[in-house]
């Protein structure tokens, strides 16, 4: 089982074959998305929502990320192991962003960092880059951005929105991430960009033409039941298999069916 770099994902790219991204959060998990042998574990700062209760990203802290890639680090052996920069992480300064993204590297044992954003951030990805932190971009709908964006909604739908996603994706790919997280942009537009860019692009409701497709591991499993975007698809429905297993223990131990004698020891 050979481990997953960013020369890996290149290689996929040129030989055609799909990456397989999933957010991870904690050691179990990353161990299973281990055994199921995706590529990409995202420590993603959807786990504010997913995990941590709040209505968006926009809480979530670099010690949040920091906490959750030391569990996961523990768990994977073979995926390249990404970790969010979160909200104002990285926008202060070029140096707050080498050095928190640094601590992602060094304290919490990510291999790389996804950064948020189009041409702005292009001196901040040149810089990380040059201190040897490999960077994933993302663009298209980035939701730290959701108070300027005014919602989820699809990206690039107008020729003009279109253009500004070509050139930022053409930057960034310039300034030297290993790959790109688009999100949530019609396929034709998201294929026209995986064409165009030599490195590989991640789609999440961005169709089938990218190079590699990511989903949210609570989302995809159906643990998290908050709300279903479109391009979520469930393969698993966990919250109603755990509701009733968590209902039943309490119906066992409120009538004393549990501990039987099997769980008693004598
Ligand atoms: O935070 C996250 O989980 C993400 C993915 C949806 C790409 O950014």
């Amino acid at each position: 089982m050979n481990k997953v770099t960013t020369s890996t994902v290149r290689e996929m790219k040129k030989n055609g074959e799909k990456i397989v991204m999933l957010t991870g959060y904690d050691c179990p998990m990353a161990k299973m998305l281990n055994d199921a042998g995706i590529d990409i574990i995202l420590v993603g700062d959807s786990l504010g929502m997913v995990k941590l209760g709040f209505d968006s990203t926009l809480p979530v802290t670099l010690d949040d990320i920091l906490y959750h890639c030391k569990s996961v680090r523990r768990g994977n052996t073979r995926a390249m192991h990404v970790a969010d920069m979160p909200f104002m992480s990285y926008e202060v300064s070029v140096d707050e962003a080498i050095a928190n993204a640094g601590k992602l590297i060094k304290l919490g044992g990510a291999e790389a960092v996804k950064i948020e954003g189009g041409t702005e951030i292009v001196g901040t990805v040149t810089a990380l880059v040059n201190a040897k932190i490999p960077v994933m971009g993302h663009i298209g709908l980035t939701p730290q951005a959701i108070n300027t964006l005014g919602g989820y909604r699809v990206q690039g739908k107008n020729a003009m929105a279109a253009q500004k996603l070509v050139d930022a994706a053409v930057a960034l790919e310039t300034a030297g991430i290993f790959a790109l997280v688009l999100e949530c942009v019609p396929e034709a537009l998201a294929a026209e960009i995986s064409q165009r860019l030599a490195i590989p692009v991640i789609g999440i409701g961005a169709g089938v033409g990218c190079d590699g497709q990511v989903l949210v591991t609570d989302d995809m499993l159906g643990l998290f039941a908050e709300f279903k975007p479109k391009f979520v698809k469930r393969y698993a429905e966990l919250r109603p298999l755990i509701l009733g297993a968590l209902k039943q223990y309490t119906a066992e131990v409120k009538s004393k069916a549990f501990p039987g004698d099997e769980n008693t020891y004598k």
